[in-house]
């Protein structure tokens, strides 16, 4: 067994909307090991971007408990989950949020530049190369294909090392080709940085390249 990076104990997560509340999660348990590539699929409305959002500590169970290599988040303030964050969780959204104002390379960057770093240029430059966009480095993401821009996300995505890579449906916005470039892209990172990397889909073909796969069910994980 690899080193647990994440463990999440019996989440449950609702929302209200008037006198009504809507049950999402219902006490969802995951464990996530280092260099594991773990897929969920589930219907729309069935709860993942609730899940992968609380997984990533960009929200707050109701009840359940997290624990992100070994620290219980509940101990943390709100300041220091957000270090953590930045240091140990990376995001790939449907759409990718990069900033429009700065260039591909700045915006791989700024994570770095958070984390008080500046000496990650070559490094990144080294990434553009390996991943196939080195010639888009000074593109600005109004510049960039769609294909691009998400693998320019992808690399902003990894370039702290975090120890877990959500990507929430990172190919939704893709057409066929760039969506099976995206995934063959997210199984490279896996192989070659040993990264543990999480992706939510509808899709069953993407569901099949998990090493471990689950099904998102009225608020639980079942193993496929
Ligand atoms: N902020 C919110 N307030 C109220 N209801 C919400 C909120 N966010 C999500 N929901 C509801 O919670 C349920 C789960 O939403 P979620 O976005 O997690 O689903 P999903 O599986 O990611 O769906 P999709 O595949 O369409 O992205 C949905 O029924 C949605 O309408
Ligand atoms: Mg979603």
């Amino acid at each position: 067994m690899g080193k647990i990076v994440l463990k999440a104990n019996e989440i449950c997560k609702s929302y209200k909307n008037g006198v009504n509340k809507l049950n999402v999660l219902n006490g969802l348990s995951l464990l996530i090991e280092d260099g594991e590539m773990i897929t969920i699929m589930g219907q729309s409305g069935s709860g993942k971007s609730t899940a992968l959002n609380i997984l990533g500590t960009l929200d707050k169970p109701d009840s359940g408990n997290l624990e992100i290599k070994g620290i219980d988040t509940d101990t943390l303030n709100n300041k220091d989950i957000a270090k953590l964050r930045n240091r140990d969780i990376g995001f790939i959204f449907q759409f990718h949020h990069l900033l429009p104002e700065f260039t591909a390379l700045e915006n791989v960057l700024i994570p770095t530049w958070i984390k008080g770093e500046f000496d990650f240029e070559a490094k990144v430059i080294d990434l553009f190369q390996t991943l196939g966009v080195a010639d888009r480095i000074h593109h600005f993401p109004n510049e960039l294909s769609g294909g691009e821009r998400s693998r320019v996300a992808t690399i902003r995505a990894i370039i702290n090392k975090p120890c877990v890579l959500f990507a929430d449906e990172p190919t939704g916005n893709l057409d066929e080709k760039n969506s099976t470039k995206l995934i063959d892209l997210l199984g490279q990172i896996n192989r070659d940085f040993n990264q543990s990397i999480v992706i939510t889909t509808h899709n069953p073909e993407i569901a099949s390249i998990g090493n471990k796969q689950y099904k998102l069910e009225e608020g639980l994980l079942n193993k496929v």
